[in-house]
């Protein structure tokens, strides 16, 4: 576990003090501690349920109301969660440093409640929804707060068909302008990656990307990923631990 004293921590405190150009890649460990199951840990959310089963398009169109259950439960539980010292870190960390950027792969919301600047989400978020059928009348993705849906699949405003999450899914493409801003971040000085098991691409290869840029690439993580061994700097522990020691010796 990195401690305050530890030199790495030091190391990235006074890379932080000259006021570098900073992107954060984060995963679902940033929520870990608010109480959000990640996806691949033991207990995490693909244990439960299978992403093939609630997470393609696929399985929406075999069985839109059995996804929804899953969806609408993640919503409702989310309610109750509030963000903690690593997303509040990064927080000051995006109103501190004029040139901050932080793409995450969490459809949560929980870097927006804690008042993050300039937050780009990869995969979507829990809160959006759009019509299944992308009927002409409705926008791609609008935001839907509504907690439970009174039925399951909701019905679309625009045209009475059905609505889905507002979330990537496994075969679907980020939309290209998502894509744009997020490689346009990984042209930075300091890149950092936390929480994340650096497994999905195409989120993971903005770690390497940024590498090929020029960043030193800085990993937050209680546990080694494929990205650890190629990284400049891995931090082991927990983002709202190791988060919270770099901010306390940055004053
Ligand atoms: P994963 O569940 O794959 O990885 C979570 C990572 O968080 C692991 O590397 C853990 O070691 C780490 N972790 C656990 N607790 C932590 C803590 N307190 N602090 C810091 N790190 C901690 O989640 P993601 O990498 O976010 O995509 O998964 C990427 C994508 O796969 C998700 O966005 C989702 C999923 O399928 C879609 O649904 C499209």
């Amino acid at each position: 576990m990195a401690e305050p004293s530890d030199p790495l921590v030091r190391e990235v405190a006074l890379l932080l003090e000259k006021k570098p150009r900073i992107s954060v890649l984060t995963g679902a460990g940033v929520s870990a501690a608010s109480g959000i199951p990640t996806f691949r840990d033991a207990q995490g959310l693909w244990e439960g349920v299978p992403p093939e089963d609630v997470a393609t398009p696929q399985a929406f169109a075999r069985n839109p109301g059995f996804v929804w259950r899953f969806y609408d439960e993640r919503r409702r539980r989310l309610l109750e969660c509030h963000p903690n010292r690593g997303h509040e870190v990064l927080a000051a960390w995006s109103r501190r440093y004029p040139d901050f950027s932080l793409i995450t792969q969490n459809v949560d919301g929980l870097h927006e409640l804690a008042g993050t600047a300039n937050v780009t989400r990869f995969h979507g978020s829990l809160w959006d929804v759009g019509c299944w059928e992308e009927c002409v009348a409705s926008p791609h993705r609008w935001r839907d707060e509504t907690v439970p849906f009174p039925s399951l699949p909701p019905v679309c405003p625009y045209c009475g068909g059905s609505l889905r999450p507002g979330v990537v899914w496994f075969g679907e493409g980020i939309d290209p302008h998502v894509v744009q801003k997020a490689e346009a971040a990984t042209r930075c000085d300091l890149f950092f990656t936390i929480g994340t098991s650096a497994v999905v691409f195409p989120a993971a290869d903005l770690i390497f990307q940024a590498q090929r840029h020029g960043a030193t690439v800085i990993e937050i993580n209680p546990e080694k990923t494929p990205a650890s061994s190629r990284v400049d700097l891995f931090l082991q522990g927990n983002s709202e631990i190791v988060l919270d020691r770099i901010e306390a010796l940055l004053g």
